[in-house]
């Protein structure tokens, strides 16, 4: 069976992500910091799909170990999909460089040792799927989280040119960028609840999205259509908006 690996397995995406992967026939490696959470959401997937599931330890901060981990993994890896991210406190990331460093760390750069792994791999094996969450943060820069934003438009970048050096391969690189999902990532936010989507909607535009072989995909739709708008804003009309 192919087997997916999940980078950031305890988020709230990557779970829905996790149940429709393994519904569909994946085996899964979950990978992340909390190896108890990871270990009970392991059964249960497990129970549910019959799937085989296991976990593994992943510190986006802690690249110098990402080398021996894709090492044990990759003879039995098919698929990664990356799910890590943190907001951060954007406030006190203005004037703390070691809070920004973190932000820009585990959004973007503590993300690409692995995945450049997986790439390399999956290119001389000609066939593999790297799926990577960035974010619509990432299209333009705003004034009360462009420390994310730059973080995940940097990570946006890196897959698009992951895809294009990839492609003559056959392996397939997906974008995705939600809008606002309700996770933990949003805690405490006061959001208009009509723009919030669930983590299963998400999933299931992902694993529609591998399968039809799509390269970017916004989560749900309509934020193609609001980004769209967003991108196009005059800039001084955009720095006006408190967004
Ligand atoms: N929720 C939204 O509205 C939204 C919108 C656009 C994009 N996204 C993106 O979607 C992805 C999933 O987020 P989510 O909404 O499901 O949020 P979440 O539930 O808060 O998940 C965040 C994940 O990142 C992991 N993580 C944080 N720091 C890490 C580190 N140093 N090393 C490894 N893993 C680390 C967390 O692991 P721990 O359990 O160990 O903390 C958790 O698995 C993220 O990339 C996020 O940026 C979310």
């Amino acid at each position: 069976m192919p087997l997916m690996l999940i980078l950031g397995a305890t988020s709230e995406i990557a779970r829905a992500c996790a149940l429709r992967f393994a519904q569909e026939g994946w085996d899964l490696c979950l990978a992340g910091r909390r190896m108890d959470v990871l270990q009970a959401l392991a059964q249960e997937l497990h129970d549910k799909t019959g799937r085989a599931v296991d976990c593994m330890e992943f510190d986006a901060l802690a690249s110098s170990t990402h080398a021996a981990l894709w090492d044990s993994v990759k003879d039995r890896t098919d698929a990664v999909l990356c799910a890590v991210g943190i907001l951060g406190d954007q406030i006190a990331a203005r004037h703390d460089n070691a809070a920004a460093d973190r932000i820009l760390r585990v959004n973007f750069t503590g993300l690409v040792p692995l995945l450049s792994m997986a790439a390399d791999t999956f290119e001389q094996r000609q066939r593999g799927l790297i799926i990577g969450i960035s974010s619509v943060a990432g299209d333009r820069g705003r004034g009360s989280n462009y420390l994310y934003g730059s973080a995940k438009a940097g990570f946006t970048a890196f897959l698009s040119g992951l895809r294009a050096r990839l492609a003559p391969s056959g392996v397939q690189v997906l974008t995705v960028k939600p809008g606002l999902v309700a996770s933990p990532m949003l805690e405490g936010r006061d959001l208009p609840p009509y723009l919030i989507a669930s983590p299963e909607t998400v999933a299931r535009d992902i694993a529609n999205a591998v399968r039809k072989g799509r390269r970017t995909l916004y989560s749900p739709w309509y934020w193609r259509v609001i980004m769209l708008v967003v991108k196009h804003l005059p800039e001084r009309l955009f720095m006006r908006l408190k967004a």
